[in-house]
């Protein structure tokens, strides 16, 4: 029965904070939901499950310390301890919508994240890289469950990343680090055969673990699958596993061994599947490549895959409806591309040359809208309920002004 006792004896707290609800477990920690004792702000409180993790969350606060009054990295408020066991807690900008890892669970992502909100998770992720790179840290546990949602009073996602207890501070001087940490999954090769192959291994690593951790994420926010998959499991054939990691050929992207003993089966595609376009993919495929390389010579760096992210986001999505088939396309171009390359791509996608193409938006010529310019800057803004309409132009003239007379479009 509810009683004000029960209610009141459910209830625990901290130094500050009064907290109920749990929100989230790990490995080190669970974390409730709470409630400032004087302002009643609503908080996120990661509380150690024993003493045995406080150098981790020592770590994680002298690096959210670091880090701090970033939109894309969880905001740090204090250090407390719990009122009854007196273990330490962190306290944290609370992100209403759980994390990525959970998002990717949802019905409708199980294959992956739509174009646009895949475009945000990029562009949020890089930018807390960015500054993580810029204040000398290296995260080393980039993963799904450690990339946080929040919703915007707008509806709009913000991505933030967390969960720094595996976090290294690095110098100009030493760029370099030794010691392991990090989830098998997402292990960078050289850290994966140092932790499960080759533990005799003095192999250094530096910031492009993340890196690495980063293309396997990103993977699997475009897919809602892991890249690498031996028949038995990542944690139960590690010798796959670490094959699958280290002998990747050359732009490939994932590797997935079918049956018991076979052989890997490597793809340099990203499944048809996804709820992403195809054309988004096309363009993602390189940046995985670029992450997930084992050989040090053909890893990006950071700066390599901030640039190429930089192009990605600021290409146009042009929506076009191919009247003919009533299919819709959505192609990615950057701006400074040509009327002439637009409708060679818009050719990839429908066979029909670019000298039949005759586009339409909102009931007039496309060339209207142009005004003398021929480049895809200018080209109105589309989407799925407003696209520019293709027609062959083998139709004749009649039958263009009667479907627009008809309100086809
Ligand atoms: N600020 C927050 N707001 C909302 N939920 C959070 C917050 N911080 C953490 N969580 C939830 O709690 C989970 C565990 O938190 P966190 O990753 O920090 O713990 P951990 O023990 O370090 O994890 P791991 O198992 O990765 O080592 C997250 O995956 C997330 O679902
Ligand atoms: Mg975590």
């Amino acid at each position: 029965m509810l009683t004000v006792q029960n209610v009141l004896s459910s209830i625990r707290s901290t130094t500050g904070h009064f907290y109920k609800e749990r929100i989230g477990t790990g490995s080190s920690c669970d974390v409730y939901k709470g409630y400032n004792k004087e302002n009643n702000r609503v908080t996120a409180l990661k509380i150690l499950k024993d003493q045995s993790w406080s150098r981790e969350l020592l770590k994680e606060v002298t690096a959210l310390q670091r880090l701090r009054r970033h939109p894309n990295i969880v905001e740090f408020y204090g250090r407390e301890f719990d009122s009854s066991t007196n273990l330490p807690c962190l306290v944290m900008e609370y992100c209403s919508s759980g994390s990525l890892y959970s998002y990717l669970k949802e019905v409708e992502n199980i294959h992956g994240l739509p174009d646009a909100e895949f475009r945000i998770l990029l562009h949020d992720i890089t930018c807390g890289l960015a500054h993580l790179r810029e204040h000398w840290c290296v995260h080393r546990d980039i993963k799904p469950g450690n990339i946080l949602r929040n919703i915007t009073q707008e509806g709009k996602s913000v991505y933030k990343i967390s969960d720094f207890g595996a976090s290294r501070l690095l110098s100009e001087n030493s760029e370099e680090f030794f010691s392991l940490a990090g989830t098998e999954e997402y292990l960078h090769p050289h850290m994966y055969n140092k932790a499960f192959i080759n533990k005799r291994s003095d192999c250094s690593f530096n910031h492009k673990v993340d890196m690495w951790s980063l293309g396997c994420t990103l993977f699997q926010a475009i897919t809602g699958e892991m890249p690498y998959k031996p028949f038995q499991g990542a944690r139960n054939d590690k010798s796959i596993m670490y094959e699958m990691v280290s002998s990747k050929p050359h732009g490939a992207i994932s590797g997935c061994q079918y049956i018991a003993g076979g052989d890997i089966i490597w793809q340099r595609h990203l499944p048809e599947k996804c709820n992403m376009t195809s054309d988004l993919r096309h363009y993602l495929i390189k940046i995985l490549v670029g992450l997930m390389d084992a050989d040090p010579k053909y890893q990006w760096t950071f700066e390599t895959y901030r640039s190429e992210v930089t192009q990605i986001l600021a290409l146009k999505c042009i929506s076009i409806l191919y009247c003919d088939e009533q299919k819709i396309h959505q192609i990615y171009m950057a701006p400074s591309k040509s009327l002439v390359e637009f409708k060679d791509r818009v050719a990839y996608y429908t066979d029909l040359q670019a000298s039949y193409q005759t586009l339409y938006y909102n009931q007039h010529r496309l060339s209207v809208f142009l005004k003398g310019r021929l480049d895809v800057e200018v080209f109105p803004p589309t989407d799925l309920n407003k696209p520019i309409c293709l027609m062959s132009s083998q139709y004749t003239e009649t039958r263009i002004n009667l479907r627009l007379s008809l309100g086809v479009w």
